[in-house]
């Protein structure tokens, strides 16, 4: 757990990011962008788990990011972005694009901000590469957007 300047907290628990990993082991990628640091769980189990070879993470709070760099528990091979997933200009392509900005907590705006990304992001897709939005297990290729 840990606790954030501005009152609240992140504990993303691993049991949590197990929950929906399973699927990702079905999945064949060597590269990945992922939205949505944390405390990092979900791009070291790419890491460690999988041979991608390229994990690119985005995250909008500084905060994080330097928690997440003093603690010196993410491998050098993950490749942290500062910036806000809505409006960073990412250049790259990747084999799959994971989203996991929520908490579950039933955010208003979510089903408008999954239409946004999509629309973002599907042109940063390698071809047969598909969105991964773990929120709603929903996973999406070219054909379905
Ligand atoms: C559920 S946590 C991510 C958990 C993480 N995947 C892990 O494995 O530990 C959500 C994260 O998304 C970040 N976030 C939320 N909105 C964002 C945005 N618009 N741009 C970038 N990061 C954002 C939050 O600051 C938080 O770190």
């Amino acid at each position: 757990m840990v606790y954030l300047d501005r009152g609240t907290s992140i504990d993303d628990c691993p049991s949590y990011i197990n929950s929906f990993c399973h699927k990702l082991k079905t999945l064949e990628f060597d590269s990945i962008l992922i939205g949505g640091l944390g405390l990092g769980i979900l791009a070291h189990w790419v890491d460690t788990n999988t041979s991608c070879s390229k994990i690119d993470v985005i995250e909008n709070e500084n905060e994080i990011i330097t928690w997440v760099s003093e603690s010196n528990h993410l491998s050098s091979d993950i490749n942290i972005i500062e910036g806000d997933v809505f409006d960073c200009n990412i250049t790259s392509s990747y084999d799959l694009i994971l989203m996991d900005l929520w908490w579950g907590n039933g955010e208003d705006n979510y089903f408008v901000e999954e239409q946004n990304l999509i629309s973002k992001y599907s042109s940063n897709l390698n071809e047969s590469g598909s969105l991964y939005f773990p929120i709603n297990m929903k996973l999406l290729n070219l054909e379905a957007i």
